[in-house]
């Protein structure tokens, strides 16, 4: 593997070989790669040979020497769909969905999850725990069921029942605590130095950014398909859902180290980090020109992904907010809902709330001017609406009754 780990705000480096948590800064490690050394057998073109189907065709450049050492379950190579120009969507002409609701338990963490248990596993971890909103619980399950290890998760006791009910299904061990997920955090970091559990939190170990990341590779085979060359391209927008932050850095991540691979030039998409009103710490960071967020008071969202007051790597995404000259923008839990129904019902993409947000997200910034109807951009959506049925209100639904020959009369009547 070559690779080494560097503390992300002073530099420092640390051992590759051994489990690893935050810097002795209290900053997060990320990976770096000898690129150089890769660049003769690590090309766009023996990565489209490959038959792995799945992110770890990326292997060169994630924890592992050989692709069979990965713990998987088929994560990545999610569809890029270009939306249909209907209703609310016509105003766009090149706008596409990354659609992460494909991957292993229904989300991207799957990505994150899928590189963190491997690593954790081939340096010795018998036990992972994490604080989860839900759907990296689910992920770290599932991946520490593949790898035969034990998962200790702490979630808000409101995080959706169907996080919930696939986590205790798959095994793992989940306690309910009466607070934020800043509030459950605190207790793993306890329950680790107590239990020896592997803190899995998210930016507090290496690798899930580096799962995360293969988002931005693929995204940059995608385009390259979509426009039927084989040279990589990234497109002009890309719009993420931020809680956490470990998407929008990874991607960042995965462009630098792209260009230093000489596979793209030095052009960026801005990228957009996208928020619930309610909970809204780097978009009030990014707006007051800060470096680092503040702790966001009463937060509050439907979006349970976005409901993150505090991350650790706040500055590493204002940084990169800011370096691709993008943004960060709120929506409301009404707007996001709405966003839900609308990507359903014109694109035929269940989302996630977190899905909906984005969109809502890039219907304001068009409005706003801040976005061009022909820039090609891209909204991630990052989950299932399956997991949110609970916050679908869909009425009475009528009632036929097979053995009423007349049935079909009041059908008519219904639909007239
Ligand atoms: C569906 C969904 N979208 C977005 C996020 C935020 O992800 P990140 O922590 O990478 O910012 C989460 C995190 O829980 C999520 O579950």
């Amino acid at each position: 593997m070559h690779t080494k780990l560097i503390c992300s705000q002073t530099g420092e480096e640390y051992a590759i070989d051994r489990l690893q948590n935050l810097s002795s800064a209290g900053k997060p490690l990320l990976a770096r790669y000898d690129l150089p050394a890769l660049k003769s057998r690590f090309t766009p073109g023996s990565v489209r040979k490959r038959p792995l189907r799945s992110m770890w065709r990326f292997w060169d450049v994630m924890p592992v020497d050989a692709p069979s050492e990965a713990v998987t379950l088929g994560e990545g190579q999610t569809p890029l769909l270009p939306c249909e120009r209907r209703g609310p969507f016509a105003a766009f002409e090149r706008l596409l969905i990354k659609d992460e609701s494909f991957n292993p338990t229904g989300s991207f963490k799957a990505r994150g999850m899928s590189a963190a248990v491997t690593r954790a596993v081939a340096l010795g971890a018998k036990a992972v725990a994490l604080p989860s909103a839900g759907n990296a619980a689910g992920a770290a399950t599932y991946y520490a069921a593949k790898a035969g290890i034990e998962c200790f998760l702490f979630m808000p006791e409101d995080t959706p029942p169907a996080n919930i009910i696939e986590s205790v299904v798959g095994g793992a061990h989940v306690f309910l605590v009466n607070g934020l997920i800043s509030d459950c955090g605190k207790i793993v970091r306890h329950g680790c130095e107590r239990f020896g559990w592997f803190d899995l939190s998210t930016l507090k170990e290496p690798f899930r950014v580096e799962g995360k990341k293969t988002m931005g590779y693929e995204l940059a085979f995608d385009l390259a398909d979509l426009a039927g060359e084989s040279e990589l391209r990234l497109p002009d927008v890309i719009f993420y859902p931020t809680g956490g932050g470990t998407g929008l850095i990874g991607m960042w991540k995965a462009f630098d180290e792209m260009e230093r691979l000489g596979w793209i030039d030095s052009r960026r998409p801005r990228m957009v980090a996208v928020q619930a009103e309610g909970c809204a710490p780097v978009v009030k960071a990014f707006h007051e020109g800060a470096d680092h967020a503040e702790m966001f008071p009463n937060a509050r969202t439907v979006a349970s992904g976005l409901r993150v007051p505090a991350a650790v790597g706040d500055f590493l995404m204002l940084r990169a907010l800011r370096e691709s000259k993008g943004t960060a923008i709120s929506v409301t839990d009404e707007e996001l809902m709405e966003g839900v129904g609308e990507l359903s019902r014109f694109q035929g993409v269940y989302a996630c709330p977190e899905g909906g947000a984005v969109w809502k997200a890039a219907e304001k910034l068009l409005a706003a001017g801040w976005l061009k109807p022909e820039e090609q951009i891209v909204l991630f959506n990052t989950g299932t609406g399956l997991k949110y049925n609970h916050l679908s209100r869909i009425g009475d639904l009528p009632q036929v009754d097979h053995t009423d020959a007349g049935c079909l009369d009041r059908v008519a009547e219904l639909i007239d």
